[in-house]
């Protein structure tokens, strides 16, 4: 059972490794992606000019805007190089049973 608060976003078998993929759940756009072992979900919108974050490549636990290359921290969502100046949201995820559970309310923001 996931943890309390917690919604299924998506199936386990949906994300590939070194991949993010695009989600949407209660409203919110999220970026899923697959790292290293571990699942990691981010705010779908990228500060600058409002890309999908998603659609972007992933390396060195960061994933990079697909649009000007601005780069995030997978698991703070902290913007570290820009254009963008400013972090987006990263939100708790939780993975059991083949299926993918995300909580709505971000972690605690690190720097902007
Ligand atoms: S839209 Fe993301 S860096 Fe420009």
């Amino acid at each position: 059972m996931p943890s309390p608060g917690f919604l299924e976003i998506a199936r386990s078998e949906e994300l590939e490794e070194g991949k993010g993929r695009p989600f949407h759940l209660e409203g919110h756009a999220i970026a899923l992606v697959r790292h290293e072992g571990s699942v990691y979900a981010l705010e779908d919108r990228c500060p600058h000019a409002n890309a999908p974050i998603a659609l972007g490549p992933v390396e060195n636990g960061c994933i990079a805007c697909p649009w000007h290359y601005a780069e995030f921290d997978l698991k703070t969502g902290s913007v570290l190089s820009g254009p963008a100046c400013e972090s987006i949201s990263a939100y708790p995820v939780e993975e059991e049973d083949g299926r993918i559970f995300v909580s709505l309310t971000p972690l605690p923001r690190e720097g902007t």
